[in-house]
């Protein structure tokens, strides 16, 4: 099978030009030209005083396991003055944006809530999920092609969240637009302007789950966020606005990067007619599908990290104080872990892509998100075994979340 995104355009370019180009909308449409232009550079490339690209993958394992690489934090964000923003208050207050000892105490109190014991048993939603909203898709296509990613992509993972988390139904699509403006805070800003679009979203996310933490402290239920509000209230582990910045992250992560899981995962699927049909009904080919998509275009491609001293990194001097950028999307494709890395293969085996992160801060819905592309997709695809792209899918104008702003399909015949 194939790639198709992989062809070499130009002669080599210097790390200045290529990482330059990464983040204009070409770049982070199809970004794996320039990670093979950058690849001639080096598994690790020095960027002058402001930083270090790291792409091969033992190089990036070492980085994120490396205690003296930290992720950026509240103390970070403040000499930047990003912590002037809402977007990332709130960030900096969830443990994926903090370090010791607050990442272990955050990542202890909420650890258990996606745990895989705690998945297996959420299963049944992302089933009900899926097949609701494809039975749906079949009145839509009535009118032409649909977008999928409208339709099936975000839907589901919002329903399931919004299920664990007790999110009246009448409100969750509306959540939906401000999770997606969010996560454009991640990429590189270059203006502070471009910050207003996901500081408005995270305005409307930390206004509606506050109102919601404050409505369960009154009376509690049976789903996650009453289940958190207890927990915190009785030990005292988390400060309010650190509780809420926790469920905001459960609903941002929750949504955004599996519904672009499940967008690449039928993506893929479409391309492949005959692998797609063996999906529908093989449960361990979905797994081995769905880990060769996360290795072959994961959802999050970059991820940074700061050092805390002066560091000699495979021979490279990284100073105190200098930022990491850890490509995992480069490092999916280190040709001396994956032989023919461009190629799209769900036969590789022992094949552990980056995808999810490692070490301590190793995604905590790994389990969660697996699981929900790994149910949904199969249910669609066995309703529309014919389901073809209308055109071109485009992608949200994102290279560190990255996925699709939309995708048209066809249904074909059922
Ligand atoms: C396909 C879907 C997902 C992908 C590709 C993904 C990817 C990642 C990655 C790469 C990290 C590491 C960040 C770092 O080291 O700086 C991470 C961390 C995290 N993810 Fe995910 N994630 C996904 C789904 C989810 C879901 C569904 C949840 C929860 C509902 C979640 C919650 C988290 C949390 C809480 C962290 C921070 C963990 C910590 O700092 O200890 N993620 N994720």
């Amino acid at each position: 099978m194939p790639s198709t995104d992989h062809q070499l355009t130009e002669p080599v370019m210097g790390p200045a030009e290529a990482l330059s180009e990464l983040f204009t909308p070409a770049g982070k449409h199809n970004p794996y030209p320039l990670y093979d232009a950058l690849w001639d550079l080096g598994p690790v490339i020095p960027l002058g005083p402001s930083g270090t690209l790291v792409l091969g993958y033992d190089e990036v394992c070492t980085a994120l396991r490396d205690p003296r690489l930290l992720v950026t934090d509240a103390d970070v964000h403040r000499t930047t003055g990003m912590i002037d923003h809402s977007s990332w208050q709130c960030f900096t207050k969830i443990m994926m944006f903090s370090n010791s000892p607050d990442h272990e105490r955050m990542r202890r109190f909420a650890g258990w809530a996606y745990a895989p014991r705690q998945v297996a048993e959420h299963r049944h939603l992302a089933a009900r999920a899926a097949e609701r909203w494809t039975a749906r898709l079949a009145t839509l296509a009535e009118d032409g092609p649909l977008d999928l990613v409208e339709a099936f992509a975000t839907r589901v993972p919002i329903t399931v969240s919004g299920e664990l988390l007790g999110i009246p139904e009448a409100d969750r699509m509306a959540l939906r637009t401000a999770i997606t403006a969010t996560t454009t805070a991640f990429e590189p800003v270059f203006d502070r302007g471009e910050l207003a679009a996901a500081d408005s979203g995270m305005d409307v996310l930390v206004a509606y789950l506050g109102s919601l933490v404050r409505e369960r402290r009154r009376r509690l239920g049976e789903d996650l966020v009453s289940v958190m509000v207890r927990d915190r209230d009785a030990a005292g582990a988390l400060s309010e606005e650190e509780l809420i910045a926790s469920l905001v992250m459960f609903l941002i992560a929750g949504v955004q990067s599996p519904s672009d899981l499940i967008g690449s995962v039928v993506r893929r699927a479409v391309e492949h007619p005959a692998v797609a049909r063996e999906l529908a009904t093989d449960d361990g080919l979905v797994a081995a599908f769905v880990t060769e998509t996360l290795r072959h275009d994961p959802p999050n491609h970059v991820l940074t990290r700061a050092a805390c001293t002066d560091i000699d990194f495979y021979g490279h001097r990284v100073a105190a104080g200098s930022r990491v950028l850890l490509v995992l999307a480069a490092a999916n494709r280190d040709p001396r872990r994956f032989p023919d890395p461009a190629v799209f293969d769900v036969t590789r085996r022992d094949s552990r892509p980056l995808s999810f992160g490692l070490g301590p801060h190793y995604c905590l819905g790994a389990a969660f998100a697996r699981m929900q592309v790994e149910v949904a997709v199969p249910i669609l695809l066995r309703r529309f075994p014919c389901l073809a792209l209308a055109g071109p899918p485009s992608f949200r104008d994102q290279l560190v979340t990255r996925g699709f702003a939309r995708m048209d399909v066809t249904l074909g015949t059922a």
